[in-house]
């Protein structure tokens, strides 16, 4: 497969990292910083670019991984190469499939997606929605290109993505939070960091296998193993009393406003 992507930051890398694996994909991609793509050849060996156009030119899937404000002027920049042939995947968060229709053209196969950073570690999560003009065959090359950096999962509406983009794709810094908090509460305990992160980390990966793989709902889960007089117990108390529960639902609002603020700024 012929993948290109446009705008080498650090979404793109976690990309590349994935799209490498499979030997028969040629990637090429393009930044207007010079340097950053020097450094990009040197650790990937693909093919770099500063003109955009060469990217089109030279792909069948081109990957759109600039900032949002910046989508608009490569979006008119690309949009005869572009064509209706060529499938474009953007990754910009709060940016709308009909804005970026609006700036090509009606026929033009777009893929609105909210990948996240473990993609880097091929283990992201990259959630997706095809408009009208795609066809199975598009569907089939984007999906076996992303899982190759994580798991593939279909948004039903377009409107989910505010809360796709709060819950999986600013996800990992939120529970980044949760774990520093651990961390510094084993820090005054003289608890080495090494060890720390070595319980924290592993706690979560097996949590989330647990849940994954059983059909325990998480309230269930914690009722399970929360015994009563025990310790969970006590530390569950405080969560509740603090109110956990809504301190978390109002960092999701702010994260998904904020989202819905960028789409009404890009209008
Ligand atoms: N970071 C995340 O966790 C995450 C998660 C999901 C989705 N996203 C989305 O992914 C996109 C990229 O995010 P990022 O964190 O990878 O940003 P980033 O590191 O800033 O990467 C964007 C790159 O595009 C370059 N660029 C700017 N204008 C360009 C142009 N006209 N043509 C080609 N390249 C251009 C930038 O160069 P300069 O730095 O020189 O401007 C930069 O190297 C954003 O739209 C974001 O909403 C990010």
């Amino acid at each position: 497969m012929k993948v290109g992507i446009i705008g080498s930051g650090n979404m793109a890398l976690s990309l590349i990292n994935g799209f490498r694996t499979e030997k028969k994909n040629k990637i090429i991609c393009s930044d207007i910083d010079i340097k950053k793509l020097n450094i990009l050849k040197k650790i990937s060996n693909i093919s770099t670019t500063n003109d955009n156009l060469e990217v089109v030119r030279n792909s069948e899937i081109i990957f759109l991984c600039v900032k949002p404000d910046m989508v608009k002027f490569v979006l008119k920049e690309i949009k005869q190469s572009l064509g209706s042939k060529k499938l474009l995947v953007s990754i910009a968060a709060g940016v709308k499939t009909s804005f970026i229709q609006n700036e090509l053209n009606l026929k033009s196969k777009i893929i609105r997606t909210m990948p996240n950073l473990p993609c880097l570690v091929l283990a992201g999560v990259f959630s997706y929605r095809a408009n009208k003009n795609c066809t199975s065959n598009d569907l089939r090359n984007f999906l076996n290109l992303v899982q190759t950096v994580g798991t593939a999962i279909k948004v039903p509406k377009e409107s989910d993505f505010d809360y796709v983009t709060a819950l999986s794709g600013s996800g990992p810094a939120f529970l980044g939070e949760f774990i520093n908090a651990q961390l510094v509460y084993a820090k005054t305990k003289g608890i080495s960091s090494k060890l720390a992160k070595q319980l924290i980390l592993n706690t979560i990966v097996g949590t989330s296998k647990y849940l994954s793989e059983t059909l325990i709902k998480p309230d269930e889960f914690v009722k399970m193993v929360s015994s009563p007089g025990g310790t969970t117990e006590a530390g569950i108390r405080v969560l509740k009393n603090k109110k956990f529960e809504n301190i978390i639902i109002k960092c999701l609002n702010s994260a998904s406003s904020k989202s819905k603020k960028i789409s009404k700024k890009l209008k």
